[in-house]
This record gives structure tokens, C-alpha cells and sequence, in this order.
């Protein structure tokens, strides 16, 4: 058995807990905060919401449970991870490829990520100053405006921002990450707390509960399916080897199963409290759930404006979410930097200055299109939303389908069964998850989605 056990290495987390810490402050981040909102609103509510609370338990999952454990055992970058267990289980070594368009989902996606954290960090200093006092919704509207149509401001917090993420996978993941998250996420989660207590008060907390969950089915379409399925994978940093090479460096001893489960709780919870905290104050300020990518920057700027405390409230708030969307970025661009420190004998700060770089260069693009190139479309879609699209509803979801059909069909049964070691039935209820219910529900939202089957 040892002779088959190999060590990483990038080093090793120092505890279970710690994994669960790194991979949970990976998932959780804008694609909670800020996403999750804004497309819920933009696609009806509670319908939507269910078929992604459904995506994230029979799809989500066993994909995490498949991915983790895929870089347990392979022990390396996902490119390597992936050339290694094809070749233990007698398959082509294609499968490296999987690694290759993991890597490059992770550049495209972290392009345009970095950018909106940018203007989260923005955030942090407009409400210190007091800015949003007594804001009205016009206000904080024309506010949010003023600065997405500043190419110059943008380009400067999308620059502090890379530069941040860049820092910290040039000194490894385990160093200051491990500490940061462990008293971030709690601070994070308290402070959503508050916010529900807010929304409590706005006279609409009961409108906003509704709309979140009470599902109107006539408002679903194929394309919905499509984003919640899509933003399954997103959220829970699925599909392109994030939580891959996070499972390289996880200890032999972890129950893959458990912390899979607990990362998809506390990642869904705190999806869904930012749901309770924004759609309140939407209604209450009789604004468009449907706004788009600014509807936080949109509502929040009203609460803390007129909340007890908020100055600090409200800057506390905007500190944490760039910690969390720091925390997940730097998942995004570790399954590069691993493969350029294998296979180049690439130094850590080199390899991770160099793909900062590129990841820098993509993102002024998403910057762009919300001013210069905003009328620059492709199917009717901006570079950004393009993006968007490409990564999330189909990048994913398809390195996702790779994922389990690898683990649940090519790889040996006593490899997946020996690397899971959990029960018998939890086993079985794994290889029914991922040989079947997912790829299928996988394909049949994509097929949908393209007008190839109809599902109502
Ligand atoms: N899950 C993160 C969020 O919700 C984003 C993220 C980090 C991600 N790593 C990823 C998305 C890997 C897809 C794949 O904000």
C-alpha cells in the first residue's frame, strides 16, 4: 500500500481542517457575494434557486468528492496528476489535456474575477469615507456608475488586486493563507449575520425570503438551467483543477467525503445569506433585482448608509469580501504555477509573477467592456459576459463531466475505493452519483440548453 502513496512537492496542509479551510475560503467568494445575487435576480428567483441548490447536492458533490481525490492520488499539478493516473489506470495519456483546459478555464476566469474584486477593493475606501452617509438608491446607482466607467480607476484596483494574488501563490498556498482564512471566513460569515439582521428591518425581508424560495417554474428557461447548473461548478470552485491541486496537498488520512460535505454547506450558506441580506433591501428601495453585475455594489451602499454604525460596518464588509475573493483566486492560478514548477524547474516567485501577468493582460479586456468596449458585443454578449459564459455555463461544466467520468468509469475500483475509504454504501452512493446522475444531468442541461431536447 505505502508504495503507492506519493508525496507532493508544493508540501502538505497541516491539518485536515486546514484543507477544509483552504478549499472552503476557494469556494467561497464573489461567486457567493456577488454573483449568486445578481443572477439570481436575473433569472426569477426561487425556480432558479432550487435547480441550483439540486445541482450543487447530486452534481457538485460527487464532483468534488471525484476531484479531490484525483489529486490526492496523483499528488502533482492537475496536468501531471492527470498523465500519472491515466497511465495507472491503462488509459491514453490525453488525459492530460483535461489539466491543460483546466488551466487555461483558470486564466480566463481569474481574468475578469480580479476585476470585479478591484471593485470591491474600491469599495472599501469609498464607504471609510463616509461617502454612502444617507445615500439614496439614486445615489449609490450614480456612485457605482462613476466608477465603472473610469477605465483609469478600474485598471488601477485590477492591478492591486493581481498584484495581492500574485504575492501570495508566489509564497506558497500553506504560508499566511492557512492563518488568514481561518479567522477571515468565521468574521465573514458573522458579518453576513448582521446584515440579515438589517434586512430584517427594512419592512421587505419577507418579500425577499419569498423571492429567494418560492419557485415559479414558468419563469425557468433552459438557459436558467444552464447558469444555475454552470454557477454549481463556479461556486464551488469545480471543473478546472482548483480543488485538484488543493487535494494534492492533503493528507493521506482526510475523509474526502466529509470534507466535501462540509465545504458545500458552509459554501451554500453563505450564498444563501447574502440572498437574504440583498433582496430585502432591493425591494425595499424599489430597485430591479434584475440590475446586473453592480446589483451589490447597487444595494448594500443604501444599508450601510443608513444602518447604526455603518461606516464601519460596511468597511469591515468590503474588507472580508476581498479577502474572500483573495482567497479564491489564488486557486485559480495554483494548477499553473504547480505545472511551471514541476515541469520547467520553474521557481515558485517566477512562475507566479509570469502567469499574473498574462491573467493581467486578459482582464484589462473585462475591464474595458464595462466603458470603452461596452458596444463591442458577440451574441449580443461584451467581453466580460462572454467570458462569463464561456467559463462558468460551459468550461466548467464540461471539465467537470471529464472529472467523473474519469473517476467513476476509467479509473480502477480499488483505487477509488482505497483513496474514498468510507463506507460501503457511501461508496456506492458516490459511484451511482458520479457514474450516472451526474454526466447525465450534465449532458441533458447542455443538450437543453443548445435546443437539442426540450425539457418542458
Ligand atoms: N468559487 C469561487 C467563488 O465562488 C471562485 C473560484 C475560485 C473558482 N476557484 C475557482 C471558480 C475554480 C471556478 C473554478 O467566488
Amino acid at each position: 500500500m505505502s508504495s503507492e502513496i506519493r508525496t507532493s512537492i508544493h508540501g502538505q496542509w497541516s491539518s485536515r481542517m486546514m484543507f477544509v479551510m483552504a478549499a472552503t475560503g476557494s469556494a467561497v467568494g464573489l461567486g457567493n457575494i456577488w454573483k449568486f445575487p445578481y443572477i439570481t435576480g436575473e433569472n426569477g428567483g426561487g425556480a432558479f434557486v432550487l435547480v441550483y441548490l439540486l445541482c450543487i447536492a447530486a452534481i457538485g458533490v460527487p464532483i468534488m468528492m471525484s476531484e479531490i481525490m484525483l489529486g490526492r492520488r496523483g499528488r502533482q499539478s492537475p496536468i501531471n496528476t492527470m498523465a500519472t493516473l491515466a497511465a495507472e489506470a491503462g488509459r491514453p495519456k490525453i488525459w492530460s489535456m483535461l489539466g491543460w483546459f483546466g488551466v487555461i478555464a483558470g486564466f480566463l476566469i481569474l481574468s475578469y474575477y480580479s476585476v470585479i474584486a478591484g471593485w470591491a477593493l474600491s469599495y472599501v475606501f469609498r464607504t471609510a469615507s463616509g461617502m454612502f452617509e444617507g445615500v439614496t438608491a439614486d445615489g449609490a446607482n450614480s456612485i457605482f456608475t462613476a466608477l465603472v466607467s473610469d477605465p483609469e480607476k478600474l485598471l488601477a484596483w485590477h492591478t492591486l488586486f493581481m498584484i495581492a494574488t500574485t504575492f501570495v501563490v508566489a509564497r506558497g498556498v500553506k504560508h499566511g493563507l492557512e492563518k488568514a482564512v481561518s479567522y477571515l471566513m468565521p468574521m465573514l460569515f458573522a458579518l453576513l449575520i448582521v446584515l440579515v439582521f438589517y434586512s430584517m428591518t427594512t419592512g421587505h425581508f419577507m418579500q425577499g425570503a419569498s423571492f429567494l424560495f418560492s419557485p415559479d417554474f414558468s419563469k425557468l428557461t433552459a438557459q436558467s438551467v444552464l447558469t444555475a447548473m454552470g454557477h454549481a461548478f463556479f461556486t464551488l470552485s469545480l471543473g478546472m483543477g482548483a480543488i485538484m491541486v488543493y487535494g494534492s496537498y492533503l493528507p493521506q488520512d482526510t475523509s474526502i467525503a466529509k470534507a466535501s460535505i462540509l465545504i458545500a454547506l458552509a459554501d451554500t450558506v453563505v450564498a444563501l445569506l447574502a440572498g437574504l441580506v440583498i433582496f430585502p433591501i432591493v425591494f425595499a428601495n424599489s430597485l430591479e433585482p434584475g440590475a446586473g453585475p453592480g446589483l451589490i455594489f447597487q444595494t448594500l451602499p443604501i444599508a450601510f448608509g443608513q444602518m447604526e454604525a455603518g461606516v464601519l460596518i460596511g468597511t469591515l464588509f468590503f474588507i472580508l469580501l476581498v479577502f474572500a475573493a483573495w482567497t479564491s483566486s489564488i486557486s485559480l492560478i495554483e494548477p499553473a504555477v504547480a505545472w511551471l514548477v514541476e515541469n520547467h524547474g520553474m521557481n515558485r516567485i517566477y512562475a507566479s509573477v509570469f502567469v499574473g501577468m498574462i491573467t493581467w493582460f486578459v482582464g484589462l479586456g473585462s475591464m474595458l467592456s464595462f466603458n470603452v468596449w461596452s458596444e463591442h458585443r458577440l451574441f449580443g454578449l461584451n467581453f466580460f459576459d462572454l467570458l462569463d459564459y464561456l467559463t462558468a455555463n460551459i468550461m466548467l461544466p464540461l471539465g467537470g463531466l471529464f472529472i467523473v467520468i474519469f473517476a467513476g468509469w476509467l479509473m480502477k475500483t480499488e483505487a477509488s475505493k482505497n483513496e474514498l475509504n468510507t463506507t460501503k454504501s457511501g461508496y456506492n452512493v458516490w459511484l451511482i452519483l458520479s457514474r450516472y446522475v451526474a454526466p447525465v444531468a450534465v449532458m441533458v442541461v447542455f443538450l437543453s440548453a443548445i435546443g437539442v431536447i426540450k425539457l418542458s
